[in-house]
């Protein structure tokens, strides 16, 4: 089968779509009704994983990996890695579990006092859940923006050099250079250079939005961590965010939760397929959209299912 080399979605030629692999279940399961179905029932299965995933130096790396909710399992044996510099999509049902994989990684469950977890992750090798490490340091590596811009109620200056101010930097020179570039960075400097001073909660919904990118990557984060960052824009908002997504990768390593998979096909380099907190199908992301190996990942991408 020929693999259509990646970042050519757009211009890939009519595919011949191989049969789909058959989820990997024991027979007995299989005959009783589909993947969905023996998730469900809560029967084991292996996550497919697509061979081009191995190659990739990872900045990320989530180990067999679960997390309880008081008595309910939320997350089942996830493994996974975020390649470096590459954009990684997390897709699935709603209840799936994706914002709370995500929240694992800065290990921002640790808020949540019902919540056990087992299992590893690491960043640039070095694990985020063994016992020493130091979590606020672990944030700064790793930015976080959610579905509702969260501006805090201050000048949109004081909230781009929030992370500085926090370590301490007081020199005005350091301060504006940081402000100038991470505003450039997300794209927001033209509109916003005029305005420095003023409540960053008088921007509107996009601009916010951007804002909050521009305060994640102050902090120079290796990881930056998107929950749904476009789901209260429009869509022009929304394309200047896909825009932004696209010129921060390389710099930096994007984790992003979205729900509408033609930015998950337009934006990501890798998508992880997620139902009832298992990983599914987990591959580059034209595979996963075009020649996804299992029935159930089509169903999904194509809008059959969810
Ligand atoms: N703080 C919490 N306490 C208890 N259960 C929770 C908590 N947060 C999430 N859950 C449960 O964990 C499961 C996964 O939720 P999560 O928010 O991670 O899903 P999601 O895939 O991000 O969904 P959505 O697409 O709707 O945002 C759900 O069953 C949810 O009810
Ligand atoms: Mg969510």
């Amino acid at each position: 089968m020929t693999i259509t080399p990646h970042g050519s979605l757009k211009k890939a030629p009519p595919l011949t779509i191989p049969p789909r692999q058959a989820a990997r279940l024991p027979e007995s399961d299989a005959a009783a009704g589909g993947l969905f179905e023996a998730i469900q029932r809560g029967e084991a299965f292996e996550t497919v994983v697509h061979e081009a995933t191995r190659g990739e130096k990872p900045v990320l790396e989530v180990s067999n990996f679960n997390l309880w909710y008081g008595e309910a399992q939320a997350l089942h044996d996830i493994s996974l890695v975020c390649p470096d510099g590459k954009v990684t999509a997390l897709i699935g049902p709603s209840g799936c579990g994706k914002s709370t994989l995500l929240r694992c990684v800065n290990r921002m469950n640790d808020l949540i006092d019902s919540v056990r977890v087992s299992g590893d992750m690491t960043l640039n090798g070095e694990s985020i859940y063994t016992a020493g490490v130091d979590v606020i340091e672990l944030r700064k590596r790793i930015g976080m923006v959610f579905q509702k811009p969260n501006p805090f109620p201050m000048s949109i200056y004081e909230n781009v050099v929030y992370s500085l101010r926090i370590d301490g930097e007081r020199d005005r020179s350091v301060l504006d250079e940081v402000c100038e570039q991470s505003l450039r960075g997300a794209g927001l400097w033209d509109e916003a250079k005029d305005r420095l001073q003023s409540s960053a909660l008088a921007m509107s919904g996009g601009q916010q939005q951007r804002l909050c990118i521009a305060r994640a990557i102050a902090a120079e984060p290796d990881v930056l961590l998107l929950d749904e960052p476009c789901s209260a824009l429009d869509p022009i908002a929304t394309g200047r965010i896909e825009e932004l997504i696209d010129e921060l990768k390389g710099t930096y390593s994007i984790l992003i939760v979205t729900h509408n998979m033609q930015q998950a096909s337009r934006a990501s380099d890798y998508t992880a397929f997620m139902y009832l907190g298992r990983l599914v199908e987990f591959g580059p992301t034209d595979e996963i959209f075009l020649q996804p190996r299992l029935k159930e990942t089509e169903d999904y991408v194509t809008g059959r299912f969810g």
